[in-house]
């Protein structure tokens, strides 16, 4: 509408980056797209079998969850990481994104008297579009000890996210957990990559108790599931409780077939471990691949992204380079805020082969 004033969405973080996917297009061979963090390799049978036959479609799915899918979340959290949560304290999201989004206006809805919304200053976009969405403040932080005394007060949330989107780094939950509940600031912890940890085992903030934290976890990575949409938090059974009655109200709800699906894939474990193996190799490869391109990359503690820091600083550089020399696309760090303008993320979700064409282009093989 002419004369609209207000909220003007931003362009889209992954839209920027046509240019760089024209210039890639032009290596023989075609582009290799390691850009966004969208999983390449299928889900496992067992979890597109249960998707098909569940027999839900007719019905209203419950928004919190089916009890199935509840006790198989909290199941997995047990399983794997050793923490016992009741299933009543687990519910349904819709995969991660749409909470994270969403999560900042449900929590002003009952603080009104709080604005503001913590994050790491080098995240995933959502974490700051969350807050804007909500008419709130999006405050970016480089450590929790170094957040003003005045921002923690008027905080609604804090983000943590570990291992870290786009960064791989992994945090002190403990710390996290400690500091939210001594500023009385929910910790919301984002654990997508958690199982694709590789210093260590995987950590979730909830072994730190309940009090005051959520932790935020998704199938779209673990099991290759980012098409069916299925996630859920769980922690604080007072958040919990809220946030789900909200999005009741709200009309959130995984479709009946995808939780069924999700009750099968929190199940099993050795579709993720086949899938540990694949990104690991990958990660080795592209950090042969740029070490031939003159770029030296760290090895991530977790996730499946390398953070390259760009030579000279110059990431557009670097990301024009990788496309015109290796035809793989990839994205400068300012998507991921400001602080991160010098590196570029390099997500290994493309084929083994597709990869080691890229090493193949930038002479490493
Ligand atoms: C850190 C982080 N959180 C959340 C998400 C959202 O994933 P989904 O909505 O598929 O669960 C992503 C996706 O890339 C991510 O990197």
């Amino acid at each position: 509408m002419a004369g609209a004033r207000g909220f003007e969405p931003p362009p889209y973080p992954y839209d920027r980056l046509d240019v760089l996917q024209k210039e890639a297009e032009k290596v023989p061979g075609g582009v290799v797209d390691l850009s966004i963090g969208t999983p390449y390799d299928p889900p496992p049978a067992l979890v597109v079998e249960a998707l098909g036959s569940s027999g839900t479609e007719r019905g209203y799915p419950p928004s919190v969850g089916t009890p199935a899918f509840r006790e198989a979340a909290a199941g997995w959290l047990d399983r794997r990481f050793g923490v016992a949560v009741d299933s009543q304290h687990v519910a349904a999201c819709m995969g991660t994104k749409e909470f994270v989004a969403g999560v900042p206006h449900w929590l002003r809805l009952r603080s009104p008297e709080r604005d503001t919304v913590l994050y790491p200053r080098i995240s995933y976009p959502s974490y700051a579009m969350g807050a804007t969405l909500a008419g709130c403040r999006a405050v970016p932080y480089a450590t929790l000890a170094g957040v003003e005394p005045a921002d923690a007060a008027r905080a609604l949330c804090v983000w943590v996210n570990s291992p870290a989107n786009p960064t791989g780094d992994v945090d002190d939950l403990a710390a996290a957990a400690a500091w939210g509940r001594a500023h009385d600031v929910p910790v919301l912890s984002d654990e997508c990559y958690i199982e694709f940890t590789w210093a260590g085992p995987g950590r979730t903030i909830i072994a730190h108790g309940l009090d005051g934290v959520l932790a935020v976890h998704s199938l779209s990575k673990r099991s290759n599931l980012a098409g069916a949409r299925a996630g859920f938090y769980a922690g604080d059974p007072d958040l919990v409780h809220y946030l789900s009655e909200v999005r009741k109200h709200a009309g959130f709800m995984v479709p009946g077939p995808v939780q069924a699906a999700a009750v099968a894939a929190f199940g099993d474990d050795a579709h993720v471990d086949e899938q540990r193996g694949r990104y690991e190799r990958r990660l080795t490869l592209m950090i042969e691949a740029l070490a031939a391109a003159g770029v030296a990359c760290p090895a991530p503690a977790g996730a499946f992204y390398l953070w390259a820091p760009a030579p000279g600083g110059d990431a557009w550089a670097l990301a024009r380079l990788l496309a015109s020399e290796g035809g793989a696309v990839v994205a400068p760090g300012e998507l991921y805020g400001e602080a991160g303008a010098d590196h570029v993320r390099i997500a290994v979700v493309q084929p083994d082969d597709r990869i080691a064409l890229v090493a193949q282009r930038l002479g490493a093989v």
